[in-house]
């Protein structure tokens, strides 16, 4: 690997919809990598993009009734707007159609043309329009997608194509995995590519038909370039292929090329080093295939329409904590990189993000930021205070802590890294209890008091060092809360995290929590993308009509109910506080605004309607569990009743 530079891709994701968090996943993860090798110093090109030429896009663009051209123009801010959500720092962004890449493709095509690497042949066989893929007869029992992430119906295509010698690359690609442990990684996935090279490469078919869209084959209109052999070639272009060969030779191979297991055996880890083989062009250092993530346990489907986007999740949560918006993204970025370990699948839930927010950023990081910057606005005036005493035992902690940290990162183990930083953020807790600064300022032990929360403020110091390639907003604030000038983002490693730097004297910020804690108990019921599952996706026009799913309508547990008696609440003039019967054997309290409008006891013997599984929650001290529907004219609450009699407790459906 150069020393001096760090080139990283993402795939380049195809613009038939939004990003969801799993292609965001993939983005966050080399995003954090290139925030890393900036602070080990190396000169980084962090590239993502667009995946353009696909007949599905042409499909979709068709099926709004819109020309493919305008409506991938209409699809580009879209991607843009949400990675700046999660504030993804890419230093070049490639659209497919782009004249610099069409370029490319076409002289990469006519050179492997001309020294016979790519002939003319037929294919009869199958194609998945949705992986965009091709399929021997011999792959498919059931015309589905053998993708089990896929199972879309299949379509036999017979078309006269230009194929490309894959099958004259197999030995070479065998024994390039034989020699080159840890290019691909993780291990197991490297096994399955090594099972899928010795069961015999067939060559590969690298033109369609052309219907319109596409880059055209050179010199034969009638064809273009099929989809991946046009997308793989992104990376080349990216780096000054053909176009500046003092760009390329500074920037080429790739140190990691980064993706999901969906595209890693088939087309990363076979056909695109074979394309390079035949190029003559080095392959990229290391090739890492991730893990999927379900949501609450379900695959993330455009026509499940459970898809969570990047946006809504940081609004929601921002929403939900109180905290700046950037902070939240942070949040989301350290969630889906700490949860699980990278190369293994994942279940997201809201549950778990909340878990994570309360547990580490909220308590953990708080406590020793936070809680530490209180006391020394409390007894010191936020003045960093003079140390007499660093402690060694944590200034070894923070030495090792980074070691693991430095190792676990170069070697894409994401969770792992946090781990490291996480130790190091307890050991600075465990500290501040077992030194008691509280103690120390009673018993009028200044210089200890000094010592210790200028201890536990340098390992602050440390650990938002650390974190900040994973959270580089909240790690901005937390710095400027240390009262350090500049920014975290350009320290260097290690360097920066040896003990002691942390400036006596300087001025601290305010000790405001920037992960402020979750009120679980007042969490929006799982409806919304903060709870469980994302409103229904079907199109922007559904979404922006705030359409809910069956599932979601049947979380609800609405029922009648009868009041038994109703008084006011004590000082306030609009709330009544009800004794509620809903079928269940005893009596449930609710609060309701609707005082102005009627009288206690014109209310008493109604039955009403009760939304009954609202998280209880106390209105002016009073427990109110659940909620009565009334509808809203002109500002008058109407009770809602049954036009026949209903007994308490039956359902509303
Ligand atoms: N256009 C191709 C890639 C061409 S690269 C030369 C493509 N695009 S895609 O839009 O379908 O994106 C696929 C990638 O998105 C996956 O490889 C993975 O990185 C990411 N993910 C998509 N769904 C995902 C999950 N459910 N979980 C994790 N990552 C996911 O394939």
């Amino acid at each position: 690997m150069p020393t001096d530079t760090f080139y990283i891709t993402t795939p380049i994701y195809y613009v038939n919809d939004v990003p969801h968090i799993g292609n965001a996943y993939t983005t966050i993860a080399c995003d954090v990598l290139a925030r890393f090798h900036r602070l080990l110093g190396q000169d980084v090109l962090f590239a993502t993009g667009t995946d353009e030429h696909a007949q599905k896009v042409l499909d979709v663009a068709q099926s709004l009734g819109k020309d493919a051209r305008a409506y991938v123009d209409e699809m580009e801010p879209k991607f843009k707007q949400q990675w700046s959500a999660l504030e993804i720092g890419f230093d070049d962004y490639i659209r497919t159609p782009e004249p610099r890449h069409v370029k490319v493709v076409q002289a990469i095509f006519q050179k492997l043309l001309e020294q016979d690497d790519i002939y003319l042949g037929s294919y009869e066989g199958w194609y998945c329009v949705s992986d965009e893929t091709f399929f021997t007869p011999a792959e498919v029992t059931d015309e589905r997608c053998p993708n089990p992430e896929c199972r879309k119906p299949l379509t036999w295509v017979r078309e006269e194509n230009y194929f490309f010698r894959l099958s004259k690359y197999q030995d070479r690609l065998i024994e390039y995995m034989e020699t080159h442990p840890g290019w691909l990684r993780p291990d197991y996935r490297a096994n399955e590519v090594m099972a899928f090279a010795k069961s015999g490469l067939k060559d590969q078919s690298c033109s369609r038909i052309n219907t319109g869209w596409g880059i055209p084959v050179p010199g034969n209109d009638s064809q273009v370039i099929y989809v991946w052999f046009d997308a793989l070639i992104n990376y080349l272009t990216v780096a000054g292929y053909l176009q500046d060969d003092e760009k390329f030779a500074r920037w080429w191979p790739p140190s990691v090329q980064m993706m999901g297991k969906d595209i890693f055996v088939r087309f990363h880890c076979t056909l695109w080093p074979a394309m390079l083989m035949a190029l003559g062009v080095e392959l990229p250092d290391i090739f890492f295939g991730h893990g999927f993530w379900t949501i609450e346990g379900e695959k993330i489907s455009k026509s499940k329409g459970n898809a969570i986007y990047p946006t809504e999740l940081v609004t929601e949560l921002a929403e939900l904590s109180g905290c700046e918006k950037n902070v939240a993204s942070d949040a989301v970025r350290y969630y889906l990189l700490r949860a699980v370990p990278f190369g293994t699948d994942g279940d997201f839930s809201r549950a778990t993000l909340i878990q994570h927010f309360n547990s580490d950023l909220a308590n953990d990081l708080g406590n020793l930021l936070n809680r530490t910057l209180s006391m020394l606005h409390k007894w010191f005036g936020g003045e960093i205070p003079p140390v007499s005493r660093k402690d060694d035992a944590l200034a070894k902690l923070a030495e090792e802590a980074t070691t693991q940290y430095v190792e676990a990162l170069e070697n894409v183990r994401f969770s792992h890294a946090l781990e490291a930083v996480w130790s190091l953020v307890s050991a600075g807790n465990k500290y501040v209890e077992q030194s008691a600064p509280w103690a120390l300022h009673r018993e009028g032990k200044e210089q200890e008091l000094a010592d210790v929360l200028y201890n536990a403020l340098e390992t602050a110091r440390i650990v938002t060092v650390l974190v900040a390639p994973f959270m580089p907003c909240a790690s901005e604030k937390m710095w400027t809360q240390l009262g350090i000038p500049g920014s975290p983002a350009v320290q260097k490693l290690p360097e920066s995290t040896q003990f002691g730097g942390l400036r006596s004297g300087a001025k601290a910020g305010s000790a405001d929590p920037t992960f402020p804690r979750i009120d679980t108990k007042k969490r929006k019921p799982e409806t919304g993308a903060a709870a469980g599952t994302s409103p229904k996706k079907k199109s922007d026009e559904a979404a922006s009509a705030n359409v809910i799913s069956f599932e979601e309508f049947k979380k609800l547990d609405i029922r009648v109910a009868r009041i038994v008696s109703a008084e006011k609440v004590q000082g306030a003039d609009k709330l009544f506080h009800l004794s509620v019967d809903a079928g269940e054997g005893k009596l449930r309290s609710v609060v309701a605004g609707i005082a102005e409008f009627y009288d206690p006891a014109e209310l008493a013997g109604k039955t009403v309607v009760l939304l009954a599984n609202l998280a209880p929650a106390k209105i002016r001290g009073v427990e109110s569990q659940g909620m009565l529907l009334a509808a809203d004219t002109d500002g008058r609450a109407i009770l809602l009743q049954p036009d026949a009699q209903a007994p308490p407790g039956a359902r509303v459906r």
